[in-house]
């Protein structure tokens, strides 16, 4: 089967990503770690940042139950070009919440790519990574190679949210530069022909 590629815009247009704050828990930390990969994201001219916050995004304790407070969360996965997952570790894995909302969507994650951010213990949530690549591989989206792994972030991070050493500005570097690419590629080739169509 051949694919005639007929007005493709070659406009360069800023990509949407899509920053998910994974953890809702009652003095959570995930809102620091999320403000420092944002910080990390915004000198890129290539990158418009969005949040979505499971902790302040209603999701529903039923699930398949109408949730009218997910719609702007919906809104915001739709539109992005690419998604950035930040997670803590859970006993070895990430947190329900995250799963609730991974679970409540399913086109929105389709055919774009994931990046990793994650922070725990001495894993620095690697586990609850890796349990993660395998959810979205079933969800159609792509996760790229490069993630950033915080082992024990609570004193690492000065008053003004800035990790006092920059080991992990490499990381962060490296991972959006992943996320990029296959952000850019994979627009296109939706734009050229829809995903599963
Ligand atoms: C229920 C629970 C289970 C946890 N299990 C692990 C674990 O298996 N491995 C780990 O490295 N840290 C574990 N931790 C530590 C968390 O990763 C750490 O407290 C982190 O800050 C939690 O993210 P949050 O502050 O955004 O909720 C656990 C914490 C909680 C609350």
């Amino acid at each position: 089967m051949s694919v005639t590629v007929e007005h493709v815009s070659t406009e360069i247009r800023p990509l949407r990503v899509a920053v998910v704050i994974g953890s809702t828990r009652e003095g959570r930390f995930g809102p620091t770690v999320a403000d420092w990969f944002v910080r990390q994201a915004t000198p890129r001219d290539a990158l418009i940042v969005d949040i979505v916050d499971t902790g302040t995004t209603e999701l529903p304790h039923v699930f398949g139950a109408p949730a009218p407070a997910v719609a702007e969360a919906t809104e915001k996965l739709a539109a992005a070009d690419a998604f950035v997952i930040v997670t803590p570790e859970y006993n070895h894995s990430y947190p329900g919440s995250l799963k609730n909302l991974i679970d409540s969507h399913h086109t929105e994650w389709q055919a774009k790519p994931v990046g990793f951010v994650s922070y725990g213990g001495i894993s620095g949530g690697l586990r609850a990574v890796e349990h993660l690549r395998s959810v979205f591989a079933e969800l159609h989206a792509v996760t790229v190679r490069d993630s950033v792994a915080l082992p024990n972030p609570w004193g690492r991070f000065d008053d003004a949210g800035v990790l006092r050493d920059d080991s992990a500005e490499t990381a962060a570097a490296a991972l959006l530069d992943q996320l990029i690419w296959w952000g850019e590629a994979l627009r296109t080739a939706r734009a050229v022909r829809p995903y599963g169509k």
